[in-house]
């Protein structure tokens, strides 16, 4: 038997305020993956900080950090068997120009001239920054009681 996983989708605030919180929402449970647990979230700085901790040095953090608090964003847990791997592919290339079509950045992404990355959703990308992802926005869930 293999055990199910748990991963993170954050759709992002331009993916709320192009209204594709129903079309990625359909997207999962269309694949037969499950709907764990799901909020509307206004980040904070500090949670961006941690869920990001990685990439704070880098230099488009202030423009990642701009980005994430322009709105409201939405957070989703969803279970299933490899479903890591499968919703990462589900999300299409970082870059919404180099994402296939048929992925959702693909679909509802693109450049613009501002050259500001806008790319709908976030995903986690292996078992432990899912855990480390899910317990930063949804502590109340016990991701490590449930591995
Ligand atoms: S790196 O340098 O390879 O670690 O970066 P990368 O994996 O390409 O991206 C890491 C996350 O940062 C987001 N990102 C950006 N957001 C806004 N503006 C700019 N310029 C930018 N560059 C990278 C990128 O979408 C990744 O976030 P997630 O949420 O994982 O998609």
């Amino acid at each position: 038997m293999v055990k199910d996983e748990y991963t993170l989708v954050l759709v992002k605030p331009d993916g709320v305020k192009t209204r594709h919180i129903g079309d990625i929402i359909t997207r999962i449970e269309r694949k037969g993956y499950n709907i764990e647990a799901l909020k509307m979230i206004e980040p904070s700085e500090e949670k961006l900080r941690q869920h990001y901790f990685d990439k704070v040095d880098k230099p488009f953090f202030p423009e990642l950090l701009e980005y994430m608090t322009e709105g409201p964003i939405v957070g989703i847990v969803v279970s299933g068997t490899n479903v890591i791997q499968a919703i990462h592919n589900m999300a299409g290339a970082t870059n919404p120009g180099e994402a296939e079509w048929g992925t959702i950045r693909g679909d509802y992404g693109r450049e613009w001239p501002d050259g500001n990355l806008r790319n709908i959703i976030h995903t986690s990308d292996n078992v432990k920054s899912a855990s480390r992802e899910i317990s930063i926005w949804f502590p109340e869930f016990n991701i490590k009681d449930k591995q």
